[in-house]
This record gives C-alpha cells, sequence and structure tokens, in this order.
C-alpha cells in the first residue's frame, strides 16, 4: 500500500538511517517515500530541500499537511512525547525513536492519545535485531542452556556530545544506550523484572550518567546485569550468558559468532567428601570439568542471524498499518523497559534495590 512520511527531527537518525529506509526500500513497503521535513535547524531544512522535500520551520503547518500519512519522531529525547503526542492527534501513525519517552508516565499518555486517535504508534527498538542479540535469543529460544542462571550485556563505547550531554533533554549513557540492552534482554526473557539495583556513574560528564550497570532480577530469578559505557580503554566482552547445561560468550557487538562451552555430563552430581575427602572431592570436581569440557564456535545448529534491521523492524510497522501484522515491539515491552531505567536512577540515588510495580 501507498505510505508518504514526514519527519520531525532530521539530524543524524531521521536524515541519515531512517530517509535511507524511506527512499530505498521498496522490499519494507512497495509504495513508499519521504517527502517533508520539520526540523528546528535550518542546515538540516536545507538538506531536506535540496533531497526534493519539503522543509518546514513549524510544527503547526507541517503536521496541517495531507502529504504524508506517517510521521517519524526522530528529535531530542525529551521532544518524544509532545512530538507524538501532536502528531498522533494530526491524525498521523507515529515511529518514535528510542528511547520512547522520559518516563513511564509520558509514555502512557502517548499509548492514550494512539489509542483515542485509532492511529498506530511505534517505538524503534531496532537492536533486537542485531546479529549478536540474536544469537543469544536463538540459544535461549531452542533451550541450548537448559536452566537459565545469569546474563551480562555490555557496551562500550557510547559518546555523549550534544544534547545527549544533558539530563534534562534525556541525556546519559543509560537513556542512550542502555536502552537498547534492557529491551533486548526483557523482549527475550518474556516474564515480567522484579527488582532492579543500579551504579549510575558521572565520571567525565556532571550532569548526565556516562558509565552505568544495571541488574535486573527477573520473576524466575534470573538476572541481568546491563554495563553501558563510554570511558573503558578495552571492551567488555558483549555477551556472557550462563546456564546449568553451558556458558556462551559473544565478544563483539555485531559478532557473527561465539563460543559455547559446555559438559558432556548430563548432570552434576556431588561426589561424596567422605571418599575424596573435603580437599580431593574439589580437585576432583576441578579435573572433571575439564575432562568434560567442549568447546564449539556457535550457532552450530545452522541458524544464520541476518543483519538488517528494517527488513525486519520497518516491514513489521508497515504490514501493522496495512493489516497484515501483528506490531513486534509491544507497548507492554518498552513500558517495561522504561520502568527499568526508571527505577535504575532511583535504586542508584539511593544505593538499594528498587522493585518494579
Ligand atoms: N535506534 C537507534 O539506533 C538510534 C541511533 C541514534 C539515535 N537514535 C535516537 O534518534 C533520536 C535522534 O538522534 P540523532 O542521533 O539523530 O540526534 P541529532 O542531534 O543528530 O538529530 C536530532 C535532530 O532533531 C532536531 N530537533 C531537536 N529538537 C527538535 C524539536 N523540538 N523540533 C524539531 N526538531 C528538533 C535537531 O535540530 C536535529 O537535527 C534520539 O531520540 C536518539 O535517541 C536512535
Amino acid at each position: 500500500m501507498k505510505h508518504r512520511v514526514g519527519f520531525i527531527g532530521y539530524g543524524e537518525m531521521g536524515g541519515g538511517y531512517h530517509w535511507e529506509v524511506m527512499k530505498d526500500r521498496s522490499d519494507v513497503c512497495d509504495d513508499l517515500a519521504p517527502v517533508a521535513v520539520y526540523d528546528v535547524r535550518q542546515s538540516r531544512r536545507e538538506l531536506a530541500a535540496q533531497r526534493g522535500m519539503k522543509a518546514y520551520d513549524n510544527v503547526e503547518d507541517f503536521l496541517a499537511s495531507d502529504d504524508f500519512d506517517v510521521v517519524v519522531v526522530a528529535c531530542a529525547n525529551n521532544f518524544h512525547c509532545e512530538m507524538t503526542c501532536r502528531a498522533l492527534r494530526a491524525g498521523k501513525h507515529v515511529v518514535c525513536e528510542k528511547p520512547a519517552a522520559m518516563s513511564p508516565e509520558e509514555f502512557s499518555e502517548m499509548i492514550r492519545v494512539s489509542e483515542e486517535t485509532g492511529k498506530f504508534l511505534f517505538i524503534h527498538q531496532n537492536r533486537r535485531f542485531d546479529r549478536d542479540f540474536m544469537i543469544v535469543k536463538h540459544a535461549y529460544d531452542t533451550g541450548r542452556f537448559g536452566k537459565l542462571y545469569n546474563i551480562e550485556s555490555n557496551f562500550c563505547g557510547g559518546t555523549l556530545f550534544g544534547w545527549r550531554a544533558f539530563r534534562d533533554h534525556a541525556g546519559g549513557i543509560l537513556y542512550d544506550w542502555g536502552v537498547h540492552l534492557i529491551d533486548q534482554i526483557v523482549y527475550m526473557m518474556n516474564e515480567p523484572v522484579k527488582t532492579v539495583y543500579a551504579d549510575m556513574r558521572y565520571e567525565k560528564n556532571k550532569d548526565a550518567d556516562d558509565r552505568t550497570t544495571v541488574e535486573m532480577t527477573f520473576e524466575s530469578g534470573v538476572k541481568a546485569r546491563v554495563t553501558v559505557s563510554g570511558s573503558f580503554l578495552a571492551p567488555l566482552p558483549r555477551w556472557s550468558v550462563y546456564g546449568e547445561k553451558g556458558t556462551l560468550w559473544i565478544d563483539e557487538l555485531y559478532g557473527d559468532s561465539g563460543t559455547f562451552r559446555y559438559s558432556t555430563d548430563s548432570h552434576w552430581e556431588e561426589l561424596p567428601a567422605d571418599v575424596y575427602g573435603p580437599q580431593g572431592a574439589y580437585v576432583r570436581n576441578q579435573e572433571r570439568l575439564s575432562e568434560n569440557l567442549t568447546r564449539v564456535s556457535y550457532p552450530d545448529d545452522g541458524f544464520a542471524p541476518p543483519q538488517d534491521w528494517a527488513a525486519f523492524l520497518y516491514k513489521n510497522i508497515f504490514d501493522t498499518i496495512d493489516g497484515k501484522a501483528e506490531m513486534i515491539v509491544t507497548h507492554e515491552q518498552v513500558m517495561t523497559t522504561l520502568k527499568v531505567i526508571e527505577a535504575a536512577f532511583k535504586s542508584s540515588e539511593a544505593s538499594r534495590p528498587v522493585d518494579i510495580v
């Protein structure tokens, strides 16, 4: 079906990734084109005009246009709620960048306006389709870990420039990168988060966090620890996931494969201390773990994750608008992630775990 797209915010994402998809990807929607831009910066409006789009310097005239039915909200985070609600009320479907909002309350308002107007609200959590994450999710979904114990997910290398350096603009490494890493795990686990414990540091940036660790405990008891940082000199491993049957490491963001270590033992048996003696049992246990350890490059079962956010997320967005699919990034998942982030700020301030209600 035919869809025309307008942008609120035409910076790196709006004028880069989103624009590229809208102009080039007939595979995600057979009749698609970017046609209009509203941006407060003149240079970005000029770029849009050079690309043949209509550029607006005020949101009222932009939203009054009938030239487009879908709006991409890709401005600074603190305007997501206001711009999304205005676009929905103007009768447009909205694709809003992450983080969806500055708080769970703001996101509730966005959902309410979407329901009231009957227009779709999509949140662009595109990193659910990163190869490294798809490999971890595949291992989890196919039962490779057995009983899952712990997830560690790290990203090092975020930079806090421009509005990203200010908390009031929803700057900070947790909103910027943490939101992706938390969303991935919330999506994969598909169960409620019970408590959050966070340690947020302000090392180079005094206004917005630049090194943060968030630990989530899920209803089943699985713990997931997410670390995002802009200040480590050497990156942490991207993923370490531990289960009863084995452990998966993936070193790099966008990694094509990881290492899965598992035991050929089918179950764990305590060695009797009265036979081996306490020290002997310890030594024999170590030998047994080494003897039975197997390392494989993973995936080893033919799974090959593609790397194409648009083919998954944007295809789903247009198919949902056209009544052919259900939204992949659900409002419930996005709300959980925003509640985790809100709890992380409270936890770090109070230096104690915070329950998610
Ligand atoms: N999903 C991802 O992988 C990903 C990656 C980068 C950024 N983002 C998100 O995309 C959004 C934009 O990030 P960016 O990197 O493009 O930032 P950017 O600073 O490059 O661009 C933002 C643009 O919005 C404009 N703008 C700001 N406030 C506005 C307002 N009130 N009305 C109209 N225009 C306004 C600015 O002039 C600028 O051109 C952010 O929400 C960010 O978190 C997502």
